[in-house]
């Protein structure tokens, strides 16, 4: 077997372990990053989850099945004349799977510049010096100095509920159908439910979602979850809360779905279910009970503030640490790491995180939610401004929805903005420069916003702060 020597060697090539990998050899570390994903084609596709069957795939169809929807239902108002939208499911998927490659390729290109040696293949890990990856035959060794784990994370399943890809499909196959389902059944009204429900739905799927909490979106803030639930039941979308899928059965063509609710059983016939229900961490075979690398109860690896996990040597980031599941937070974790590692003080600031919800209008947040800052007695003051008091939102038509600052009530100090709104996923940056940055309210108030613009609408929140906002 061969084998090689590296200071550092990163299991796993998504968001936190390329960026580790790519942020150690930048500092002259050397670096080997090991990933086991293959194309279609069998070929190493690094990019993990989130390039190859998340962030970016969900996206591309998100932006789709968007075009489609401006053309068939608001063109005309433009006085655009499209005669009879047509969506090509198969062109829709080209264009997904092209955008897919050409970022993994991309991927694939820096580590090659960054010197970082990629290895492809399965790695499991037989002490807190030695990787061993299994590919085809062609088994290598890698010693290292730091082993960092970022091996990410994979969908839940229901015991009760085999995942086919066909009829009964996860976040994966729901990126694949081959045709719009007349009737999407969704378990778990979560970030892939909603996402995920909103492209087949845009494209003319009808689509029930079933949430076994009794609140719809609990961690957002509940100002925003109320419009969110408003505006997405009306684009469509029936999201029936309080309901378990209790079986399901396959039909030749048809899923029969058993649903308990407040009402009582139920029995509902779908043409594909998709299982959103969460993600476990990813951990299989690689050898962590035998290195004494502890786990809490969901399977996550524990790591202190350094990322160190229990077993000297070895350290884990991204979505096998738990925490948010997102691609940024990881790459952020996994840059912070590479810099620990080579002697330097990297941080990640997990309160001036973002999160961004792709429905549209999007949900997007950083900070506290009013809720949680109520429940730790926190004295703030807030401000408000809807999308319908802004110029640039009529032009755009697109009226729905609003923007809130948090600020704390003694120093004026920005505590959390919540969005609800066209572009949210843009505009929420300016309110985690102001929380990374610890700027005030009133800082943002006097700061000047071109017009006519959405952002317009944070100066409009951060005046309101103080009872000032001019349009409302
Ligand atoms: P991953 O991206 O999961 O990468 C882990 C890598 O490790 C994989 O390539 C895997 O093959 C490899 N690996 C695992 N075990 C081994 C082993 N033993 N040997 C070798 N290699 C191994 N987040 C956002 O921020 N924004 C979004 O819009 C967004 N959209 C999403 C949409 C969907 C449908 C899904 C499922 C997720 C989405 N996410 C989004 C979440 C995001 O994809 C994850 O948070 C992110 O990918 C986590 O990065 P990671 O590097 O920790 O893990
Ligand atoms: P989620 O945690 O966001 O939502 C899962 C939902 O399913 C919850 O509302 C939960 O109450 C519900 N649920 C759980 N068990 C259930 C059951 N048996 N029956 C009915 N409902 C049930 O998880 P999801 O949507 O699977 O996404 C996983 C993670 O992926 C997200 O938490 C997020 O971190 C990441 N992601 C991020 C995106 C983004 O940043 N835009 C997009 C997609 C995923």
């Amino acid at each position: 077997m061969d084998k090689s020597n590296f200071d550092v060697v990163v299991i796993g090539a998504g968001p936190a372990g390329y960026v580790c990998a790519i942020r150690c050899a930048q500092l002259g570390l050397t670096v080997a990053c090991v990933d086991a994903w293959s194309d279609k084609n069998n070929k190493p596709s690094p990019g993990g989850t989130c390039l190859n069957v998340g962030c970016i795939p969900s996206k591309a169809l998100l932006d789709s099945s968007h075009h489609y929807s401006f053309l068939a239902n608001h063109a005309a108002e433009h006085g655009i004349a499209t005669g009879q939208c047509e969506i090509d499911v198969a062109k829709m998927l080209q264009r997904k799977n092209k955008i897919v490659k050409t970022l993994t390729i991309g991927v694939k290109g820096l580590l090659k510049k960054n010197k970082v040696t990629f290895v492809h293949g399965n790695a499991a890990i037989k002490s807190a010096k030695e990787v061993h990856v299994a590919n085809d035959g062609a088994d290598q060794v890698l010693i290292a100095e730091s082993i960092v784990i970022a091996t990410g994370s994979k969908p839940f399943e229901l015991d009760f509920l085999p995942i086919d890809q066909k009829q009964i499909v996860d976040s994966t196959g729901a990126l694949e159908l081959k045709q719009v389902p007349k009737h999407l059944g969704v378990i778990g009204a979560g970030v892939i439910g909603l996402e995920m429900a909103s492209v087949w739905s845009r494209l003319g799927a009808k689509v029930t979602i079933w949430e076994s909490a009794e609140q719809f979106l609990p961690t957002v803030d509940k100002d925003i979850a109320k419009q969110a639930s408003k505006i997405i039941s009306s684009q469509g979308l029936d999201i029936q809360l309080n309901s378990k899928v209790q079986a399901a059965t396959k039909n030749k063509a048809s899923v029969s779905v058993t649903v308990l609710n407040a009402e009582g059983e139920s029995q509902i016939e779908v043409d594909c279910l998709l299982v959103a229900i969460g993600r476990a961490a990813n951990t299989e075979n690689l050898g962590l009970s035998d290195l004494g690398v502890k786990q809490d109860s969901r399977g996550f690896i524990e790591v202190d503030a350094q990322w160190k996990t229990s077993a000297d040597g070895i350290y884990a980031i991204g979505d096998v640490i738990g925490g948010a599941m997102l691609a940024h937070k990881s790459s952020e974790e996994g840059a912070a790491l590479a810099e620990q590692l080579a002697n330097q003080h990297g941080h990640v600031n997990y309160a001036a995180t973002p999160w961004v919800i792709y429905t549209w209008p999007e949900i997007a947040w950083v900070g506290e939610t009013e809720q949680k800052l109520q429940s730790d007695n926190v004295d703030y003051k807030t401000g408000s401004f809807p999308f319908m008091a802004l110029g640039r939102a009529r032009t755009m038509g697109e009226t729905e929805g609003m923007i809130k600052f948090i600020a704390d009530a003694n120093t004026d100090r920005l505590l959390s903005v919540h969005i609800i709104g066209p572009n949210a996923s843009e505009l929420i940056a300016e309110g985690v420069v102001a929380i990374e940055s610890e700027l005030t309210a009133e800082d943002l108030a006097r700061t000047v916003h071109g017009h006519p613009t959405l952002s317009e609408g944070m100066h409009e929140a951060a005046l309101d702060v103080d009872g000032r906002a001019i349009h409302f």
